[in-house]
Formats: C-alpha cells, sequence, structure tokens
C-alpha cells in the first residue's frame, strides 16, 4: 500500500488507515488475539496510520491499541484525540493536559505522534453541547504546541465539524496541521464543489483548502458508517446503530441512497458498492490517509484489495459527480 506525508507534520501515513472507534469495533469490543491478529496483518499489508481516541470504548480501544502495538514491537503512527467535556470549558489547558496525560498511560507510550481535538466548533462556545468557539481552538492549539514543546506529542491537528464557516475559518487559521473531514461517495462536498440546494451540509471544499496550504487531510465516514455497503446488516460487533454524520437523517436513507451508485457494479467498473466508495476516497489527491472503522480481518482484507486497485477512472468519477449531485 502506498504511504503519504501527512501535510507538513513530518508523519508518514498509508493510504488507508486504520479506524480504532466504536463504529467498526474492533479494537472496542473485540477478542484480544483477533486485534492482535488483525492489527498484525494491517501492518504487514502496510498500514502504518492507526486512529483512536479516549471516547472510544471509553478508552478501552487506547488501551487495546497500546498493549497489541507494544506486543508487536510496531513502528506505526498513532493518532489520538481530546474531547473537551461541559465541565470542562472553562479549563481548556489544564483539560487538554489531563487527557494526554491519561492517553499516554492508557496507550502505554512516552509520545503521541497526532493529537486531534475532537470537540465541534462554531461560532459560540456551547458547553452543554461541548462546542467550541475559534477563540476556544487558539487555547487548544497553543496548548498542543506546548506539549509538542514538551515532547509528549509530535504534531496536532482538529476534527472538521462543525459549521462550514468556522471549518473554514479554523482551516485559514493555519493553527492546526491536519484536519479530519468527512468525505464519501454520499457528501463529497468536502472535496468538489456542489451546486446550490445539495441536501447535505456543503463542506465548501474543505479538503482542498487544508491541501492547498499543506494540512494533511484524514478522511472519515468514508463508508457512511457502513450505508456505502448498501445493506442495513451490521457485523456483530460493529455498532448496533449509526446517527449519520453529514448525510441523510438516518441510516436506512443512507442505505438507499447508496444503491445510486449501483451502476458501478451493473457496467463491472467495481466488484462492488465498499470498492466504489473506498476508491472513490482515494481518488482524491489531497486526501493522506481515508479512515476505515474495521470489525473483522476479512473487511480489512477487502479494503486493502480494492485501495491497491488505484483511484477510479476520470469517466466514472465524472458520473458518480452526476448522480451524487442529481
Ligand atoms: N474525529 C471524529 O470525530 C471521527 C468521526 C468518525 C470517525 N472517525 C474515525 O474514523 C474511523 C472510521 O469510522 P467511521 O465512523 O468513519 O466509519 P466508516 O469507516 O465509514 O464505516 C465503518 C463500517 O463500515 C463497514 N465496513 C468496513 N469495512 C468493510 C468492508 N470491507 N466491507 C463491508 N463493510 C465494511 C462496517 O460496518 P458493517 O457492520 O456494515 O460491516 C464498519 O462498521 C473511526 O474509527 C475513527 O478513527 C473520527
Amino acid at each position: 500500500m502506498l504511504t503519504q506525508r501527512l501535510g507538513q507534520t513530518g508523519l508518514s501515513v498509508s493510504q488507508l488507515g486504520f479506524g480504532c472507534g466504536s463504529m467498526g469495533g474492533l479494537l472496542v469490543r473485540g477478542d484480544y488475539p483477533t486485534m492482535r491478529q488483525v492489527v498484525a496483518r494491517a501492518i504487514d499489508l502496510g498500514t502504518t496510520y492507526f486512529d483512536t481516541a479516549p471516547l472510544y470504548g471509553n478508552g478501552q480501544s487506547e488501551v487495546n491499541l497500546g498493549a497489541v502495538l507494544r506486543e508487536l514491537q510496531a513502528d506505526v503512527v498513532v493518532g489520538t484525540k481530546v474531547r473537551l467535556t461541559t465541565e470542562e470549558m472553562d479549563d481548556i489547558e489544564g483539560a487538554v493536559f489531563r487527557s494526554v496525560d491519561a492517553s499516554l498511560r492508557r496507550l502505554g507510550r512516552d509520545s503521541i505522534d497526532l493529537l486531534q481535538l475532537h470537540n465541534r466548533f462554531g461560532p459560540d462556545t456551547v458547553p452543554e453541547r461541548r462546542t467550541l468557539d475559534l477563540p476556544d481552538l487558539a487555547i487548544v492549539a497553543g496548548t498542543f504546541q506546548a506539549l509538542q514543546r514538551q515532547g509528549k506529542i509530535r504534531a496536532w491537528g482538529l476534527t472538521g465539524l462543525g459549521t462550514t464557516e468556522a471549518i473554514q475559518a479554523a482551516i485559514a487559521s493555519r493553527a492546526f496541521q491536519s484536519i479530519q473531514v468527512p468525505y464519501n461517495l454520499l457528501n463529497p462536498s468536502a472535496g468538489m464543489a456542489v451546486p446550490d440546494g445539495f441536501p447535505f451540509q456543503d463542506y465548501g471544499q474543505a479538503i482542498d483548502r487544508a491541501g492547498q496550504q499543506g494540512m494533511g487531510v484524514i478522511a472519515i465516514r468514508i463508508l457512511a458508517g457502513g450505508a456505502l455497503a448498501g445493506t442495513p446488516e451490521r457485523h456483530p460487533i460493529a455498532a448496533r446503530t449509526v446517527d449519520p454524520i453529514a448525510s441523510s437523517a438516518d441510516y436506512q436513507a443512507d442505505v438507499a441512497r447508496a444503491q445510486r451508485f449501483g451502476f458501478l457494479m451493473d457496467e463491472g467498473i467495481v466488484e462492488n458498492l465498499v470498492e466504489a466508495a473506498i476508491r472513490f476516497v482515494i481518488s482524491q489527491p489531497h486526501v493522506s490517509t481515508a479512515l476505515l472503522g474495521i470489525s473483522s480481518g476479512e473487511q480489512l482484507e477487502a479494503a486493502v484489495r480494492y485501495v491497491e486497485r488505484g483511484p477510479l477512472p476520470a469517466d466514472a468519477l465524472a458520473r458518480i459527480g452526476e448522480m451524487q449531485t442529481a
């Protein structure tokens, strides 16, 4: 699998990144031998980026990932996050320091390769929704820089969830080195222009804006939480319910909308919708790594096989664009 620079962070990440969250669930609800086996296989296949967070399994994902990587003596890039609670909003700096120390203990590491803000942000601070405003983001970025000087983190980024205007302002501030952005077949607006009336949040080409100024871009929700597999069934250890991010009002509606890309299978361009979804994301030139929520070794193997087939052909991308905005 190809690896690419994560913007100007100095980190190098595989085209497909390993999501250790609750959605796929392997690092949260899997059994330890299976986790170890699938992570080892992912590394064999060239995966170099693993994405976790204190929120995932209430710390369990960090504990499991740390234990597996230590056992494998793996030299990979580990990203985790900090999510401020309602009560922590008036002591951002202290909360970030405490969160990082707790993450380091759970991961069993001396430093974190990539620390990312997990909170949403917008025009105003809304403590009860754990939403930050732009001055809060500046405090977060300053604290992340202090952590880098202390050697506790190597690079830092944020999650691009919130109002489009705030996301654009955060990118333009150049205060963060990477950004996680929702990007998939259902809502491609972070990576291409969409017309007025597009039914979901228009991310205003956040990926291009970030990439053009040297930020590392991490695509999330590349399978819309699983809806882009095209069936409502969930893997036994995957999250039971999915709240769509930036797509339809509910999961069933996302599954239904996914069917409009069936022509790619009918014409033999791809094997299935998952292949279409993954290759669509890696076709965006500014995406450094596409994060996949993984439930099993089979899902990993299939995804890597699809990535190795490369970006989709230009004519297929053009027709996908028509279906996305129709
Ligand atoms: N910063 C943030 O706020 C944020 C938000 C979301 C995600 N993330 C990151 O992104 C990672 C990925 O999570 P996501 O929410 O974006 O989910 P996703 O990758 O869009 O979807 C994951 C789901 O896709 C299905 N799947 C995966 N591989 C498959 C395959 N080969 N064939 C068929 N189905 C497959 C599984 O569902 P089935 O049950 O249908 O098999 C799995 O639960 C997370 O672990 C996290 O690291 C970050």
